[in-house]
Formats: structure tokens, C-alpha cells, sequence
């Protein structure tokens, strides 16, 4: 049996804190100062938070939590104080995680409404920065993937509300627009969240694309169109087709398309997602250990559905395109082989060596249909290796690239979306590795850096126009922390948001 996801809501109030009825008043915190609504709510409630502080229970560390019930002293059931450490350092990343911390604890108590009352006013923030990061936070920390638990165990609400409490009119003015953007961001990602989070047998390469053109349908400016085995056949391209030949349900291409009606620039951005729905290894296969985790194989797809829903809600002013290969990797009789040469949709010819190093060739043909759809700009996401994962851990994203100023770009919005990138090289001495003695390349090179000779055999798909790659094996599979909630989260929806959002400002 399938239950609904819990509703999240999220609305915006100028109200007294004191009096606002709610199952909890979440309070964030400074180690190093208190505002003036937080002095009276200590003033009310007895002094709580100096003993508690005094104590050393709670000494409002980032993201530290205290609950205590109010027993009628104010309106709301019960209060949370959320650390925020010391207000000098308290930064966009900062305030998400505290905000997640109190959503959280909200959804674990099954609370129905909760307040959310946080600093404003930041010294290294803007105030609609604020507002943006805290709906991206409560978004975050509310999410539980429970599709197929029985609602008996979880004896969860249908839905929680929360409400950001502003303390003035016109502060809540200033930010509602930022609010609101907060809003559609953090939703965007709980849906990639639920669609990478959702097993092999449910999302399948046919069911992910039904599932996209029904998300794409509520949007008139994103447009859906899949490319099936037939299309893909008559086209030619030889990499996904070859990837997804052992599986019993048959690979395709997502092609999503925002058009924008006010645009910032010309040119045209393209974003192409790894869209594995289970990586098997196909006939190299994996060893069974942790393969369960591979139904994550899908997450750079999932992460490109998720930005092109978000950037059409914006109306981000560009034009995009999300290219998502889809494909299941199986072994069978009818699988592609180590041996075999394949035909890309470049026309470079590919020796498989191992039918495990399956994504790169997925999208090699979608990087090369970007560039014929016009993008000159590239931005592919995949959970591409495990190598990657060795070199630089588990939340980490690499980068690699072949245009610093588009490194710059995406360095910077990862700075604002707290999802951090790590550069990583990819260039002639991992080309060299890639060639072939029988074809144009071969899909692996040795065991040494496998995660630039990954990136290495893309860049041989994207000569001539701006491209990136983000590596997202490690924060895909195992992204979330210790205190979030458990699954995918989904990495790259707020940093390529971001990059996009950055770069049509600089655009303007
Ligand atoms: N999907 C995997 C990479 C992966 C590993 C993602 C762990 C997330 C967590 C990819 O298709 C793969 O199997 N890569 C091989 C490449 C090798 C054969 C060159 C790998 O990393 O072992
Ligand atoms: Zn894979
Ligand atoms: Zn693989």
C-alpha cells in the first residue's frame, strides 16, 4: 500500500510570537547576544534559557536544540530554542540547517502547526536572503520519504503548516517575494528528493518519464518531450540504447524545455542529468554489497527535473534545456558486453571495457544532442564513479571542467547553497588514457584517478562549447547527515538554481 507524501506548508505572518498558538514555537538562538523577543520569552517563561545556557544543556551551537513545554506561559504547546552560534559568523548555511533542525523536530513530534521565529536582521545577510534560505530550510527538515510505510507506524499528520513569524509589517513585506522563492526551490527539491528516493521497481525508465511529463504538464512554459527507443534508434544514439538493451523495460531521453518570456541573454543553457533508475553493473556486475543503494543511480537526473521545475516557477530569465538519458542497467541476454564497440551519437566510436562505467556513454549522447539543440553552455550531474567518493568523501561533489570563469560561477553558488563542489582535473594526461587501440576511446582507464578519466571521456563530447561536470556519486548516494532525514537530498537542485539565478543577474 502507497500512502501520500505529508503536505508541507509554509506561510508568513506578522504577529506577537507570545501569543501565537501553534503544537511548537520553534526560537532560534545566538551564543553571543539575544534579541529583544527573546529576552522577553525568557522573561516569560522563567528564566528558562539563562538555566538552560547556565547549565551548559544548551549553549545555542549551530543547529543544537533545546525543547521545553510551555505549560500555558504562552500561547504555543511547546517551544524549541535552535542554536544559531554566534551571530558574527551566522551565514545563509547557518540559518537553513537551524531552521531544517527545528522542521525536524516539529514532523518527529507530529506537530500540526509550528512557528517559526527566527533573526531577521544578519550581519553578513541580507534580509531576503533570510527569508529564502528559512523556507529552503523548513522544506528540507520536514521532508520524510515514507511512501511505503503503513500509517499505523508512522501515526504521522496529513499535514504540517508552518508559519514564519515576522515580527513588522514591512520587514515581512521586504521578504515575501525571497519568501516565496524559498518556497518553490524547496519544493522543487523534495521532489527530486522523492523521485531519486523511490525503489528500482516503482521508477523504472518508463515510469520516470511518465512522471516527468505529468510534473511538466502543471507548468505551461516547460515543455516535455521523451525520445523512445524508436527515436533514439532512428537517431542513432548508440550510447544510451546500448546501456539500456539488458533491461527488461527500455531506456529513453527526457528532453525538457523552459522557454521563458522575458529572457536575460541569447544564449541557451543546457543541463543533462544521469538517469540510471538501477545500476546493476549490468555484465560486469557489482558485487552485492550496498547494491540496494544503486536505485540512487538516478539521482543527476532527478536533479535536473528538480531545476528546470524550480527555474520555470521563478521564470528564471533564460532559456534551458534538461536532457535526461534514462536507462536501467541490467545484465541479460540481450546486454550490452565488455568487447563490444558501440556507435555514440557524435559518431566517436567507444570499445566497452566494462559495462559498470555505464554512464558516461548515456551521456556523452546527451551532451552531444545539447549542442545540436543549440546550448552553448553545458552542465551535466551524475553519479558518475565511485573513485570520486575515495578522493574526496561522501559530500562532496567534484568539479571539472573546461572553462574556469564557469568553475568560478558554480563555486559561487555552491558557496550560497551550502551543496559544496570540489575541483578535480580531467584534462590531456586522462584523455590519453581514454583512447582506444580499436575505437575513438574506451569507456575505462586504470584504476589511478578513475574519477577524472570519467570526466576526461566527457569533455571529448563537449570540444567547443562551455562545459561542466559535477560528480555527484558520494552526496547523491550518502548526502544527508547524521541528523537529517533519511534518503536522498537532492543534491544540486539549490546550487544549479543558484548558478542559473547568478547568472541571469549577471546577464541583465
Ligand atoms: N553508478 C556508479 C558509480 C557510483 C558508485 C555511484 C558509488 C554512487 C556510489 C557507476 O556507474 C560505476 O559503476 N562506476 C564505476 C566505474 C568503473 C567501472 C570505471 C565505479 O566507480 O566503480
Ligand atoms: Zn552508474
Ligand atoms: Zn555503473
Amino acid at each position: 500500500m502507497k500512502t501520500k507524501l505529508m503536505e508541507i506548508v509554509l506561510t508568513c505572518k506578522a504577529v506577537e510570537p507570545l501569543t501565537f498558538q501553534a503544537d511548537l514555537l520553534a526560537v532560534g538562538v545566538f551564543s553571543d547576544s539575544r534579541l529583544p523577543i527573546v529576552e522577553k520569552l525568557n522573561a516569560r517563561l522563567d528564566k528558562v534559557l539563562d538555566k538552560l545556557q547556565q547549565q551548559g544543556d544548551f549553549e545555542a551551537a549551530p543547529a543544537a536544540t533545546a525543547l521545553i513545554y510551555s505549560t500555558g506561559r504562552i500561547s504555543a504547546f511547546r517551544i524549541l530554542f535552535v542554536g544559531l552560534g554566534k551571530k558574527s559568523d551566522c551565514d545563509q548555511n547557518t540559518v537553513r540547517k537551524a531552521v531544517s533542525m527545528a522542521a525536524k523536530t516539529a514532523v518527529d513530534l507530529k506537530a500540526k502547526t509550528a512557528g517559526l521565529l527566527f533573526p531577521m536582521v544578519l550581519p553578513r545577510l541580507e534580509k531576503a536572503q533570510v527569508a529564502q534560505v528559512l523556507s529552503e530550510g523548513a522544506f528540507f527538515g520536514a521532508y520524510r520519504y515514507d511512501e511505503y510505510l503503513e500509517k499505523k507506524d508512522t501515526k504521522r499528520p496529513d499535514k504540517i503548516h508552518f508559519t514564519t513569524i515576522f515580527e513588522d509589517i514591512q520587514t515581512l513585506k521586504e521578504c515575501q517575494n525571497a519568501f516565496q522563492r524559498g518556497i518553490i526551490i524547496g519544493a522543487a527539491q523534495n521532489t527530486t528528493r522523492t523521485l531519486a528516493n523511490r525503489p528500482p521497481n516503482v521508477i523504472n525508465p518508463r515510469m520516470l518519464a511518465a512522471e516527468a511529463k505529468r510534473l511538466c504538464a502543471s507548468i505551461p512554459a516547460l515543455s516535455c518531450r521523451i525520445l523512445d527507443v524508436k527515436q533514439l534508434t532512428a537517431k542513432k544514439m548508440g550510447g544510451i540504447l546500448s546501456v539500456g538493451q539488458g533491461s527488461a523495460t527500455p531506456p529513453a531521453l527526457i528532453v525538457l524545455h523552459y522557454r521563458p518570456t522575458r529572457r536575460a541573454a541569447s544564449d541557451v543553457f543546457g543541463l543533462v542529468g544521469k538517469a540510471i533508475t538501477f545500476d546493476s553493473g549490468g555484465i560486469s556486475l557489482k558485487p552485492g554489497e550496498g547494491l540496494h543503494d544503486m536505485k540512487f543511480d538516478k539521482s543527476g537526473g532527478m536533479a535536473v527535473l528538480g531545476t528546470l521545475l524550480a527555474a520555470a516557477q521563478l521564470k528564471v530569465p533564460l532559456e534551458l534545456y534538461g536532457l535526461i538519458p534514462t536507462a536501467e542497467n541490467m545484465p541479460s541476454g540481450s546486454s550490452y558486453r565488455p568487447g563490444d564497440i558501440i556507435t555514440t551519437y557524435s559518431g566517436k566510436t567507444v570499445e566497452i571495457q566494462n559495462t559498470d562505467a555505464e554512464g558516461r556513454l548515456l551521456l556523452a549522447d546527451a551532451i552531444t544532442y545539447a549542442q545540436q539543440l543549440g546550448c552553448k553552455t553545458i552542465v551535466d550531474v551524475a553519479t558518475l564513479t565511485g573513485a570520486c567518493v575515495v578522493a574526496i568523501g561522501k559530500k562532496r561533489a567534484g568539479l571539472m571542467t573546461n572553462d574556469s570563469d564557469l568553475a568560478e560561477q558554480i563555486k559561487k553558488a555552491a558557496e550560497f547553497s551550502g551543496e559544496r563542489v570540489w575541483p578535480l582535473p580531467c584534462d590531456d594526461e586522462f584523455v590519453e588514457e581514454m583512447k582506444s587501440k580499436v575505437a575513438s576511446l574506451k569507456n575505462i582507464g586504470s584504476k589511478w584517478g578513475a574519477a577524472c578519466a570519467a570526466g576526461a571521456f566527457l569533455s571529448q563530447f563537449a570540444q567547443g562549447v562551455r562545459w561542466a561536470h559535477l560528480d555527484i556519486a558520494g552526496p547523491g548516494v550518502w548526502g544527508a547527515d547524521e541528523k537529517d532525514p533519511a534518503g536522498s537530498v537532492g543534491f544540486g537542485v539549490r546550487l544549479l538554481t543558484y548558478w542559473l539565478m547568478l547568472i541571469s543577474q549577471q546577464k541583465q
